[in-house]
């Protein structure tokens, strides 16, 4: 069979088989022309397949650069190859914008896990407690809280309020492991990462044990005692910047599966050793979805206007803290 020649293939190859490329590139060419007569960009997470992440992404990054990024761009759509609460995200802080999701059912455990009203309730048992909410939620559930954070900076949002006690949502795992590192006393809410809370400290010997002088990464979705056992624990950008910065000749990366496709094609010479969990998700952006919402300007995302300003300085303070 002849392999394929495009210079994007060039760049993949070590991850994407020449048998699955004649699949992807109709798909990627259309979208490359539909972005330039759309005006649009693509912003995608450090979870989406290679195709996506290295065919036909403007933006790249992890939930904070998504957000950061998103309030910049001077495109007339964006599309955003994540999950439902990245396209909020990106809405509440470019509101002109029209946002779009390829699947309007790419969901997350943690977002699912709490509502507004759940936040009320707190509120009122923990009476002048602060209340830091993890950006993997809606857009009702960041309108009741006073800050929000992600695995990029959720210590720095902690640390800026200065106060011995807040309420973190909705992961328990991420509030339990930022309470270990600052010492501030967090009032959890029982939410998990359905990909993430697979991962077990088991696991991560196990991978110490079978691969010699392996370098294990974890996400802070992972309970605190895989975090306690990893080598570095941050998020998805800060586990690029991990390995790009100490180039281990061998690492695991304790996360969704997609992410060590993608930075293998930037470090063909580091040995991935892949546990792999796949967030379903994330694996609802397809690339057929991606030219599908670009060709009928679908699914658009929308914020009510009586929540989106609550929950737009949720996010805008977050924004300040770093
Ligand atoms: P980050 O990319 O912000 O680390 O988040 C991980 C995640 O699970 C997003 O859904
Ligand atoms: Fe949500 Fe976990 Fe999937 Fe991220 S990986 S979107 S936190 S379920």
């Amino acid at each position: 069979m002849p392999q394929p020649s495009s210079p994007l293939y060039e760049r993949v190859k070590h991850v994407i088989p020449a048998f699955e490329w004649p699949a992807f590139e109709p798909d990627i060419e259309a979208i490359l022309r539909l972005k330039r007569e759309r005006d649009a960009v693509i912003l995608a997470h450090n979870y989406q397949t290679p195709e996506i992440f290295h065919g036909v992404a403007d933006i790249v990054g992890d939930s904070l650069a998504l957000a950061r990024q998103a309030m910049k761009v001077d495109a007339s759509v964006i599309v955003l190859a994540g999950v439902h609460f990245m396209a909020e995200t990106a809405k509440l802080l470019n509101p002109a914008k029209r946002v779009l999701i390829p699947d309007l059912r790419a969901g997350c455990s943690l977002a699912a896990s709490i509502t507004a009203a759940d936040v009320r309730a707190l509120r009122v048992s923990h009476p002048g407690v602060p209340v830091v909410t993890y950006v993997n939620t809606s857009a009702a559930v960041k309108a009741e809280s006073d800050i929000c954070c992600t695995s990029g900076n959720a210590r720095q949002v902690v640390e800026s309020l200065g106060v011995p006690r807040v309420i973190m949502l909705p992961d328990e795992y991420l509030a339990q492991n930022i309470g270990r590192d600052t010492g501030v006393e967090i009032i959890t809410w029982a939410g998990h990462c359905e990909v993430h809370e697979r991962f077990t400290a088991d696991d991560l010997r196990q991978l110490r044990r079978g691969h010699d002088g392996i370098v294990v990464l974890a996400h802070p979705e992972c309970p605190p005692e895989v975090v306690a056992e990893a080598d570095f624990a941050g998020s998805t950008a800060a586990m690029i910047d991990y390995v790009a910065r100490e180039k281990p000749a061998r690492v695991a990366l304790m996360t969704e599966c997609s992410m060590s496709d993608n930075v293998a094609v930037e470090h063909p010479d580091i040995e991935f050793v892949r546990p792999c969990n796949l967030c379903p998700h994330m694996k609802r952006i397809t690339l057929g979805k991606i030219r599908r919402a670009l060709e009928t300007l679908t699914h658009e995302v929308t914020v009510e206007p009586d929540i989106a300003g609550r929950a737009r300085r949720a996010v805008e303070r977050m924004l300040e803290v770093k």
